[in-house]
């Protein structure tokens, strides 16, 4: 199997467990506890069916939609996600270049492989950064100063990890970063020598935007749940997130909002949007799907605040539900770092373009010639 094999989200998936140790490859595709929530996020859109209108001369589509003050090609954007240089060993350089090849919007994390000065100096498109407030309250200034100067145009606070999700797979494959070679995970290192191989040669693995402020950032030799329990803040408040969006002054938007409440604060403290997402299900299991939560959260503030979703997006028709029910735009996080680990930025390319032609089809097929099409009037709830 190799990309030209990958038509969907399953091959790439498929591709990757090829082509990645399985610790890693578990890392990306586990969820929390019995990962009932990571099965729902993907089956919640089997809830709505589709309602396509004919005859609708849908000769020319537009796809394109403004998301956090940002133009897309199209409504699909690649959610920040932590370390890609476990998945390629091109990391976030890989996933940058892709995003900007087709024209939509990427995000780096707090967490990533590749600092904010070398992201802003390789690509001129729309970037995100993803904010974790650590105990060190001094990372977060200097991380937001360094995007102002560095040409992030948004930015983006995750508010649903101040302790880490309990990811048995993490366990049992003894998942560490940086990778660690022990009897358990020797095999599977020795099995995959390119990706090794790759590893070994592309210079030390580091948290490049906090390792000069914690020594953690090179040696977390750990599991990534330690990571989180040591250094995030679990006292983090609707104050400290007041003073992330004060403080960036731009397109801001809390991630992992699922409660209508919390959307209305989101709105109360200046932010532009609020991603709906329950961290791709790797925190709270039993946490209901943001699919399923879409609707109501509209209805409450659709029209105050962009409400993007975040989670379990795998077809073009997701996404167009997402969108009917009053979405601005979808974010997906496995979708693209699957096709990462199976073929870098090639691969990120393959998915996007995949994706966006599932989306112009599944516009055509709707009837649609733009985003703006896609209303209430175009879905409806399935009862069983
Ligand atoms: C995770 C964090 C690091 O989900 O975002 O693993």
């Amino acid at each position: 199997m190799n990309l030209k094999d990958c038509h969907n989200f399953d091959d790439f998936r498929k591709l990757a467990k090829k082509k990645l140790p399985s610790p890693i490859f578990h890392y990306i595709d586990g969820g929390s506890d019995d990962e009932v929530t990571l099965k729902r996020n993907t089956e919640s859109f089997n809830s709505y069916d589709l309602i396509p209108s004919v005859l609708s001369d849908v000769g020319g589509i537009d796809l394109s939609t403004t998301v956090l003050g940002q133009k897309i090609d199209f409504p699909l954007f690649l959610s920040a996600t932590a370390m890609h240089r476990l998945y390629h060993h091109h990391g976030e350089r890989a996933t940058a270049k892709a995003a900007e090849k087709m024209g939509t919007m990427f995000g780096i994390s707090t967490m990533a492989t590749t600092s904010i000065e070398e992201i802003g100096k390789l690509t001129n498109g729309p970037k995100l950064f993803q904010l974790y407030i650590h105990k060190d309250r001094g990372l977060t200034d200097n991380l937001i100063e360094r995007c102002k100067k560095h040409g992030f145009n948004s930015m983006c606070l995750t508010v649903d990890t101040v302790v880490a999700g309990n990811r048995e797979r993490d366990h049992r494959t003894g998942f560490s970063t940086p990778p660690r070679l022990n009897l358990d995970s020797l095999l599977s290192f020795a099995f995959h020598p390119k990706w090794s191989l790759n590893y070994l040669l592309s210079g030390k693995f580091k948290l490049e935007n906090i390792i000069h402020m914690t020594d953690k950032g090179s040696s977390i030799d750990k599991s990534v749940m330690d990571y989180i329990n040591e250094q995030f803040d679990p006292s983090m408040n609707w104050k400290d997130a007041e003073y992330c969006v004060k403080k960036w002054g731009g397109p801001f938007a809390l991630k992992g909002v699922m409660s209508v409440e919390d959307a209305k604060k989101a709105i109360d403290i200046g932010c532009s949007a609020i991603m709906i997402s329950n961290h791709g299900g790797r925190q709270l299991d039993g946490s209901r799907a943001p699919f399923d939560q879409l609707a109501e959260i509209v209805d409450a503030v659709g029209d105050k605040i962009e409400v993007i979703l975040d989670g379990g997006v795998r077809r073009g028709t997701h996404v167009l539900k997402a969108l009917a029910l009053g979405a601005k735009a979808c974010s997906f996080g496995k979708g693209y770092l699957f096709a990462l680990g199976a073929a870098g930025q090639e691969g990120v390319v393959s998915i996007l373009q995949k994706m966006k032609a599932e989306i112009n089809r599944d516009m055509i097929l709707m009837g649609c010639k733009s985003v703006k099409e896609l209303n209430r009037s175009k879905v409806v709830f399935r009862k069983n």
